[in-house]
């Protein structure tokens, strides 16, 4: 099968029900876009498997099932063994080797999109004018957005080999054109 965008998506919505969760996906899906365009890699490949990464996370919402247990169906689904292998690779329990840079952005991404985006939802301007600073200070506040695991945000820039001021620029770039989308207010709103 063609591992297509349009197919992911297909895939992702089949299995989530959970807008919260489908908003996930999105913002993650934006943040590796963003590092493979500035990497010049396939960004459409990279978008699948961003797409993919949490999909059965709504039917095995546990670490003894997700993702490794969703594996199976998105062999079923015919999809290619390397975008397995990269939906596998965001798990830290599974401790796969994170060995292309598709795999280190991926996880680099995944806990620094959902901060981001909330850090965006308690702001009346969303996105537009969050500063890296705001977003490292928030990160030292346990209790915000407390479900993010701020050991990975940390581990991922430094595995991708990027300054975190520098990181949380690029997400908060790669997210901005999807604000509306991911429910998010702009200056504009606020205006
Ligand atoms: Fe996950
Ligand atoms: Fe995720």
């Amino acid at each position: 099968m063609e591992p297509t965008r349009e197919r992911a998506w297909e895939t992702l919505t089949r299995y989530t029900k959970s807008e919260a969760l489908r908003r996930h996906a999105l913002a993650v899906e934006a943040s590796t876009r963003f590092y493979a365009r500035t990497l010049g890699e396939d960004e459409e490949r990279w978008a699948v498997v961003a797409l993919l990464h949490d999909f059965d996370y709504e039917i095995h919402p546990t670490l003894d099932e997700h993702p490794q247990a969703g594996a199976p169906i998105l062999r079923e689904e015919g999809w290619p063994e390397d975008v397995i292998e990269g939906v596998l690779s965001h798990a830290e329990h599974l401790a796969m080797p994170r060995d292309t840079m598709l795999k280190k952005v991926l996880f680099a991404c995944d806990e620094l999109s959902g901060f981001v985006y909330a850090c965006g939802l308690v702001r009346p301007t969303g996105l537009d004018g969050l500063e890296p600073k705001s977003v490292r200070k928030k990160l030292k506040q346990p209790s915000f957005a407390a479900g993010v695991h701020r050991d990975e945000v940390y581990r991922g820039a430094e595995e991708l080999g990027i300054d975190l001021d520098e990181h949380i620029r690029n997400v908060v770039e790669a997210l901005q054109p999807i604000a509306a989308e991911l429910g998010l207010r702009t200056a504009a709103d606020a205006a």
